[in-house]
């Protein structure tokens, strides 16, 4: 394993934002993290972990040594009568994965096709999408403690999954606190894809897609599709225009918060969750204070979804971390000033 020095991050991050790490090691396999652990010149130095570098804004160079997973493999480790378990490497591509799970007749994660990231930024922000958490498909994970050296095994509860978020994004800060951030390195998920398949179709826009083909009765590889054409429609593609996804998480208020907005915008997007609690469309909330195709600088947001931030500048002239963040500030401000909400960003801010 080679440590490289000064390397330039910009095809790294899903932005195209222009940054570099003073020092990057890929890691291909456990024995990279273990001659990592063993190797003086870098042990106690702090660490960031990257993945597809799809949910981060880089507001500067990296100081900390970057881990660049790039560990492979895909395979079926066991099939039951009551699930198939599935093993992908950290530093496989998602949607790939997805596609090669769901083409094999592995069927479970059709509705998160097209997310972008790799296999180990996953179950870190437990990604989601039309119906399907990561959470609901998870077996367990490997991962590598770079403070002790030893592999170990996560199950989901200890993995702490909730709305966007897991152990992975937090850092330890007393001995009684949990956290693996900067400390654990996801190596290997293992999916468990419950038998027999049921299709996830509840959201409106697959109703719609099944309205449309008159086929009420779709398969994985149908759903597979839908999932890319239905993201294809309302999402900017990464490699065309630069972007971190959904920008901010969808807040929930309480039902009395939600009412007393709704007497003042009865046209808000809400949906009630199972714990009483209710959850507000950020996406509206952004919408509803015109920001929607606004820019600053080279940070835009775009125009067919108010959640998503963009760079305009493309790879020549890229929008900066600083812009980007100045634009989330301003959207968080103008938000709480009509709704009394404060959004809360998704990505990690680096
Ligand atoms: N809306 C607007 N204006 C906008 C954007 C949205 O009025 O500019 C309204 C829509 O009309 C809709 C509602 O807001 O009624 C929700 O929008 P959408 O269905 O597009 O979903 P979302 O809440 O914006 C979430 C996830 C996405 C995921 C989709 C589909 C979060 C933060 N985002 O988006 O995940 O793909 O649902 O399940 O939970 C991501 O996390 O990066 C991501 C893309």
């Amino acid at each position: 394993m080679i440590v490289e020095s000064n390397v330039p991050l910009q095809p790294y991050n899903s932005f195209g934002i222009v940054a570099r790490a003073q020092h990057l090691a890929r890691i291909a396999s456990e024995a990279d993290l273990a001659a990592l652990h063993a190797d003086p010149a870098w042990r106690d130095e702090p660490r960031f972990v990257l993945g597809g570098g799809s949910n981060i804004v880089l507001t500067g160079d990296v100081k900390p040594l970057v881990l660049k997973v790039e560990i492979k493999g895909l395979r079926l480790v066991e099939e039951t009568p009551r699930a198939w378990i599935v093993e992908a490497g950290a530093g496989e591509t998602w949607h790939d994965t997805v596609e090669w799970m769901v083409r094999s007749g592995y069927p479970g994660l059709e509705n998160l096709a097209l997310i972008p990231g790799t296999v180990g930024g996953a179950p870190v922000q437990n990604i989601g999408a039309y119906g399907v958490e990561l959470q609901d498909r998870f077996d367990s994970l490997d991962a590598f403690d770079l403070e002790t050296g030893r592999a170990f095994t996560l199950d989901a509860a200890q993995c702490a999954f909730g709305y966007r978020d897991s152990v992975f994004k937090h850092v330890r800060s007393g001995p009684n606190d949990f956290g693996l951030a900067g400390r654990a390195v996801i190596m290997r998920v293992r999916f468990r894809l419950p038998k027999p398949w049921k299709p996830v179709v509840g959201y409106l826009d697959l109703e719609r897609k099944m309205e449309e083909t008159g086929n009420f009765t779709p398969s994985p590889v149908d759903i597979f599709e839908w999932i890319c054409a239905i993201r294809r429609a309302k999402l900017p593609d990464w490699r065309v225009l630069g972007n971190a996804g959904s920008f901010f998480k969808n807040p929930t208020v309480t039902p009395e918060q939600c009412a007393d907005i709704i007497a003042r915008d009865p046209k808000i997007v809400h949906y009630p969750m199972d714990d009483g609690s209710i959850k507000l469309a950020a996406g509206w909330l952004i919408d509803a204070c015109g920001w929607k195709g606004k820019s600053v600088g080279n940070a835009g947001v775009y125009e067919k979804q108010a959640l998503v931030l963009v760079n305009r500048g493309g790879s020549a002239n890229p929008v900066t971390g600083g812009e980007v963040m100045t634009l989330a500030k301003a959207i968080q401000t103008s938000v709480y000033e009509r709704f009394g909400i404060r959004l809360e960003p998704e990505p990690v801010v680096v």
